[in-house]
């Protein structure tokens, strides 16, 4: 057991004890599909708001040896640099290795967590800029809701725009949820401050459920309706930057139409205009 491994009558009761353990202290069933949880901290683990670490569970025991491996996958940690616990966003795969598993998880139950933060959503992997885009589908939201959640990104920007695709308005909730909450919250408001609450416009999209604004993000931004709607006259590299996480697809093609813009991708040893993450998922 190491440093980081908190002890306590309950996590010492259970055998065996998990390698870089860390307790559940909440978890939340968004649809029959999203999940979102929170865990301790370990008091050695610092990060930067947008990067990811590997999570998991013990996998099943070989069938001849009985030894049990870890399960791990990278998860963008949810919650910013600033909160005493760690909050993830993640899917719930039917047969996926781990969200199978993953999603049964229970307050006081352990995961694995590696300690070693790491990824490209992060300021520092951006020139300075006047507007931030923030492009999200999915649970890519993730790495988000710790960046909306970072004083930084509003010292950095004066304005922060957030779009989320999702199948049907259900999967959106998460997101609304975290955008309400943050702008009514009074210790947000004090440690962010009201001003740069207001920062923030939020831009939800749906593709499979009628919902006020319908459509991929990628073909709203191409016939410029995100534009129109936002009151924008469109991207540049003068002014924008952006950070894009969602499916393979959403990534290869948000690319494209960033550089259609003359945006370049950057990264956290030669900052630029634009970076991309995948939004894991298993
Ligand atoms: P669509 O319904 O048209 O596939 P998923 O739940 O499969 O992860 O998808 C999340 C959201 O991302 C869906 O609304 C989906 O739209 C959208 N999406 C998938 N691929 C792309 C892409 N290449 N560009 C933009 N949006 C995408």
């Amino acid at each position: 057991m190491t440093e980081q491994t908190p002890v306590n009558t309950a996590t010492a009761a259970k055998a065996p004890t998990l390698p870089d353990a860390q307790t559940v202290t909440e978890v939340k069933h968004w649809t029959d599909r999203l999940f979102s949880f929170r865990v301790t901290r370990p008091a050695s683990l610092r990060f930067r708001s947008g990067e990811f670490v590997m999570i998991g569970l013990m996998g099943d025991p070989h069938p001849e040896t009985g030894k049990q491996k870890p399960l791990l996958r990278a998860y963008s940690i949810a919650s910013p640099a600033w909160d005493e616990e760690l909050e993830f966003y993640s899917i719930k795969v039917q047969d996926g290795p781990l969200t199978s598993k993953l999603q049964h998880i229970k307050v006081g139950d352990e995961i694995i967590l590696r300690p070693k933060p790491v990824g490209t959503l992060v300021h520092d992997a951006l020139l300075p800029g006047k507007r931030i885009w923030f492009f999200s589908t999915g649970t890519g939201f993730a790495p988000f809701a710790s960046l909306l959640r970072e004083p930084q990104t509003y010292e950095d920007y004066d304005e922060v725009i957030i779009t989320h695709t999702c199948r049907d308005v259900a999967e959106l909730e998460y997101s609304r949820k975290l955008i309400e909450d943050l702008q009514s919250d009074e210790l947000m408001q004090e440690l962010i401050g009201a001003e740069n609450l207001a920062k923030i416009r939020y831009y939800p999209t749906t593709t499979r459920e009628q919902s006020p604004k319908m459509g991929r993000i990628t073909t709203l931004l191409q016939d410029g309706t995100v534009f129109k709607d936002l009151g924008i006259d469109g991207i540049s590299a003068d002014t924008d930057r952006a950070m894009v996480c969602g499916s393979m697809g959403l990534n290869t093609d948000i690319k494209e139409i960033m550089e259609g813009f003359g945006l370049e991708e950057g990264a956290n040893s030669d900052p630029k205009h634009y970076v991309v993450e995948k939004a894991f998922v298993g």
